[in-house]
């Protein structure tokens, strides 16, 4: 083993980053993990630091200062902002892709334009700049149809709509930057599939990957898959939604067109590519590309991984070929997320939160929009804390999940008490 002693610094303040600053401190060959900017359970685990997600050059000082080994970027928008690239120049190994990497999830346009080339199964589509031709392409478009807003939009940013009116409506305010500022001075409007959701993620480079278990998240805030769409209410892994045989199908039509078009448009690709699928009856088709792990599945996939996390994101860092086999636990996790009522909508913050538990019983708390206040963690975001089970199988991972969820109080603690429900159903 060459890397020894390693000094690892995670960039984010959510659940995925509490996850992932985690799962590196396990490994062998890692000294000390610390974090910017964290969160109220982060900064009381791991050594943290104010600088925010999108100050590249206090990032940088801050690596060169600390003598990082290697940057782990958890979120999207200092990954499109460049900060790897701006690492590297500096000589900092650093964990995700590039900017040119990032536009996969930085620009629904550019990936939508980047399927169709190389043919990979995507929804039909039109990318518009002027509301005339958008709206004329509206009008050869079944419903519902699906509006999006072309660059990044916290997930809010897609729009199914059901009538024609609506998606007028959608086009109009995205392209005037009414809604969604720059990220909607473009839209994609895109047919609408149907079928179950699957997240594939993998750990990338060049056209090297490897594979993590699928996993399901529950984006709908409310109980059966209902109300508003949310950043994901909860998710489990692995799921029998897609057998291996399915699996070496994707990676047959989706993943290895995809990694041998990036080669071929001059993207090296290192780091997460998280494939958001759609399965229809027709096949499954690519809703969306992620460039870094998905927000709340990092907290169910990482647990699941046997070998050594830190080796995979150093081989990916290093653009060296990733392992043809990585090994998994034959376990399953689950996490609920533990929000703030009212959320997606407006949601109050600053609640003390009177009982958080590290872990009790093979469930640990992740920390996600909680603060550390005169000593004492509140609520200060949406989704405010993980709950995660492992256990030898899914109902073993939803029992200690729960008992997790019960056990957190806050005053607005709001969680969907049916995470896993179509796993359920179909066992
Ligand atoms: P995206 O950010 O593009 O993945 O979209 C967010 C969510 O919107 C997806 O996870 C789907 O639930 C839904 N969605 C996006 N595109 C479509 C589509 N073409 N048809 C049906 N649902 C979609
Ligand atoms: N949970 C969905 C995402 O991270 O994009």
């Amino acid at each position: 083993m060459t890397d020894q002693n390693l000094k690892i610094l995670v960039i984010g303040s959510g659940g995925r980053e509490h996850t992932i600053a985690k799962e590196c401190a396990r490994s062998p060959r890692v000294d000390q993990v610390m974090v910017t900017p964290g969160n109220g359970g982060i900064n009381r685990e791991f050594v943290s630091f104010t600088v925010g997600v999108e100050d590249n050059q206090g990032i940088v000082k801050l690596a060169q200062d600390q003598k990082i080994d290697l940057v782990v970027v958890g979120p999207e928008v200092p990954l499109c902002n460049g900060l790897v690239d701006a690492l590297n120049e500096q000589g900092i190994l650093a964990y995700g892709p590039d900017a040119a990497g990032a536009r996969l999830e930085g620009s629904k346009a550019y990936t939508k334009d980047f399927l169709a080339k190389y043919s990979i199964p995507t929804a039909a589509y039109g990318n518009f700049s002027e509301v005339s031709p958008a709206l004329q392409y509206l009008q050869t478009c079944q419903l519902p149809v699906v509006v999006k807003a072309s660059g990044l939009a916290a997930g809010k940013g897609v729009l199914i709509c059901e009538s024609m009116e609506e998606a007028q409506a959608a086009v109009e305010d995205m392209l005037s930057g009414e809604s969604f500022g720059e990220s909607g001075k473009e839209v994609v409007i895109e047919e609408f599939l149907d079928g179950e959701e699957a997240s594939l993620h993998l750990i990338c480079s060049g056209e090297s990957y490897v594979a993590m278990p699928m996993s399901q998240d529950h984006k709908k805030v409310g109980e059966g898959d209902t109300g508003l769409n949310t950043g994901g209410m909860g998710a489990y892994a692995p799921t029998s939604l897609v057998t291996p045989e399915m699996l070496s199908k994707y990676e047959e039509e989706i993943v290895r067109p995809t990694l041998a078009g990036l080669k071929a448009e001059g993207v090296n690709f290192r780091g997460t590519l998280y494939i958001g699928l759609m399965l229809t009856e027709t096949g499954a088709k690519v809703l969306e590309f992620n460039v870094r792990f998905g927000d709340p599945e990092t907290q169910v996939i990482l647990p699941l991984l046997a070998d050594d996390l830190v080796e995979l994101l150093l081989q990916s860092a290093r653009g060296e070929r990733m392992p043809d086999k990585v090994a998994f636990k034959n376990e399953s996790a689950m996490v609920v997320v533990l929000a703030s009522k009212g959320y997606p909508g407006s949601y109050p913050k600053g609640e003390i939160i009177t009982e958080a538990p590290d872990s009790i019983d093979n469930a640990v708390l992740i920390h996600a929009g909680t603060q550390e206040k005169d000593g004492q963690v509140v609520t200060a975001g949406g989704r405010v804390l993980g709950a995660v089970g492992i256990g030898n199988t899914l109902v073993e991972a939803k029992e200690k999940a729960y008992k997790m969820a019960e056990a957190v109080n806050f005053e607005s603690k709001y969680f969907r008490s049916d995470i896993g429900h179509r796993e359920f159903s179909r066992s």
